[in-house]
């Protein structure tokens, strides 16, 4: 049977839609599920790239970890891959991936986790003293500081706090030069100016400054962090992991650890912005201090829970079948790619009623199931750091509406960015008002009103 699919471009055929994918990978596939639903492809007929949605397909494509693969691998250029000393679990597959995940687990466990809660509210706290009441900021810039901050705190030790060149810079620089930028891909080569030598350049230096940090354990130093615990697990041959594979766990660590809390919490914090209701709701549950009642608080993780639905930060995850399979009755070649949609998984009225409303409440009672609901993915690669990200995004919404309540700037637009994961697009300014000034909502333009109801108003939102 043939993959439905839309025709492909007039003139340009298949690119012109490839391109239209990934300049908005959202929209797109929305489209795609309102007008084939089940099996689509990028165009009609494809076999390169087909879309499988609904919860029954997302359990096939990310249960059948032997046959989909994670995509990292393939897409990085192999120079790329030969450069680096180690590599994480998101660019593993089989049975490496299954060993060296069991034995990084014991380090994520709520227990070790709880852990880290002390620092990860002092960093907050630190991170809120620093803004001014009523003078605008870039929300987006100071959640992502500090969620680097304390990625680097809590897994190896490091405060990198006030620094210029060191650790946090490289990580910063290395996500903006992004593996799969179209100039790293179609302009492979090590001469000057060139990213790719950009790239090649900071992943060394990156290896180089986590090598000397696990060289410095070894010698003796101590540390209470993710690392440490990473270098006592033995897997099953009794053998530890190697400092390639530590910096390799590191470097995915740190990829995979701080821009998803760190939209979320964006996210989470403009949405809470439209909504005065919910936010006084979650500011009675939470105080600066207290930390186990952040932790404990209902509102807190229902509001958590509703913007990770509403606005997962992969919206889509994508794999390479490596051998042929069948999905939904259609046969899927090897070498395909296959993208599942979080996205458009978390709006199925019949699973959420209202979908696009903001409406934490209804965690109450809903109970969906793995596949229905799945922020944090599902199957072997589903998230190992979802106990640490819960912890450290209650406490540092707890240390910032301990404080405050916060609003947009007057006639702020915000629009989604999806490369890697899906961001605000450019700089996200507000103010940090008094939590007792209750003055009504300041709307927000911009397409986040396509992703989220947030007038009320019976208009075009991606089709639904
Ligand atoms: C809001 C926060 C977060 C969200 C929504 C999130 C989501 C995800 C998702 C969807 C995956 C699966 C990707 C796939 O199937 O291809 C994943 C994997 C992963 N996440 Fe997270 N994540 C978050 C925070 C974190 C944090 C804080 C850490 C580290 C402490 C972390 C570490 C990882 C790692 C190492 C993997 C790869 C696991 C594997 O391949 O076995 N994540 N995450």
């Amino acid at each position: 049977m043939s993959v439905p699919g839309p025709a492909p471009h007039r003139w340009l055929g298949r690119r012109a839609n490839a391109h239209a994918y990934a300049a908005d990978p959202v929209g797109y596939t929305a489209d795609l599920y309102h007008r084939f639903g089940g099996v689509a492809g990028l165009v009609r007929g494809d076999r390169r790239q087909v879309f499988a949605f609904g919860p029954e397909l997302n359990r096939a494509v990310l249960t059948a970890g032997d046959t989909f693969h994670t995509v990292l691998e393939y897409a990085v250029p192999e120079r790329i891959r030969n450069a680096r000393r180690g590599i994480g679990l998101l660019n593993m597959n089989g049975p490496d991936h299954r060993r060296a995940r069991r034995t990084a687990t014991p380090a994520f466990r709520p227990q070790s986790v709880g852990a880290h809660a002390e620092t990860v509210a002092a960093l907050a706290a630190e991170e809120v003293a620093t803004w001014t009441p009523g003078e605008p900021f870039d929300l987006s810039e100071r959640m992502r500081e500090l969620t680097l901050r304390i990625a680097c705190r809590c897994f190896f030790g490091v405060d990198i706090a006030g620094e210029a060149a060191g650790i946090g810079r490289m990580v910063q620089d290395m996500l903006a030069l992004r593996y799969f930028a179209s100039s790293i891909r179609y302009f492979p080569f090590d001469v000057p100016g060139a990213p790719y030598r950009r790239l090649l350049t900071v992943i060394r230096r990156l290896d180089a400054a986590l090598a000397s940090i696990v060289e410095t354990r070894r010698e003796g130093g101590a540390g209470a962090d993710l690392l440490q615990a990473l270098m006592a697990v033995r897997g099953e041959d009794g053998e530890g992991l190697d400092d390639d594979a530590l910096i390799g766990q590191l470097t995915t660590l740190i990829v995979a650890g701080h821009e998803t809390s760190s939209n979320t919490l964006v996210w989470t914090l403009l949405l809470l912005s439209q909504h005065p209701a919910e936010t006084d709701a979650v500011l009675e549950a939470v105080s600066e201090s207290d930390t186990d009642a952040a932790l404990a608080a209902a509102p807190l993780d229902r509001v958590l829970k509703e913007t990770l639905r509403l606005l997962p930060p992969g919206p889509n995850t994508a794999r390479i079948a490596v051998a042929p399979a069948e999905l939904g009755g259609h046969e899927i070649p090897a070498w395909c790619q296959v993208v599942t949609s979080k996205f458009a998984t978390h709006r199925d009225a019949a699973v959420f009623p209202e979908p696009l409303r903001f409406r934490p409440d209804r965690w109450a009672g809903a109970k969906p199931s793995l596949y229905e609901y799945l922020p944090y993915g599902a199957g072997p690669h589903a998230c190992i750091g979802a106990a640490f990200a819960d912890m450290e995004m209650k406490l540092v919404l707890a240390a910032v509406l301990g404080r405050y309540r916060i609003a947009p700037v007057i006639g702020a637009t915000v629009d989604r960015s999806v490369g890697l994961m899906m961001a605000p697009k450019g700089s996200v300014p507000v103010v940090a008002l008094p939590r007792d000034d209750s003055q009504p909502a300041r709307p927000i333009g911009g397409d986040l009103n396509e992703m989220v109801d947030l007038d009320g108003a019976d208009r075009w939102r991606l089709g639904w």
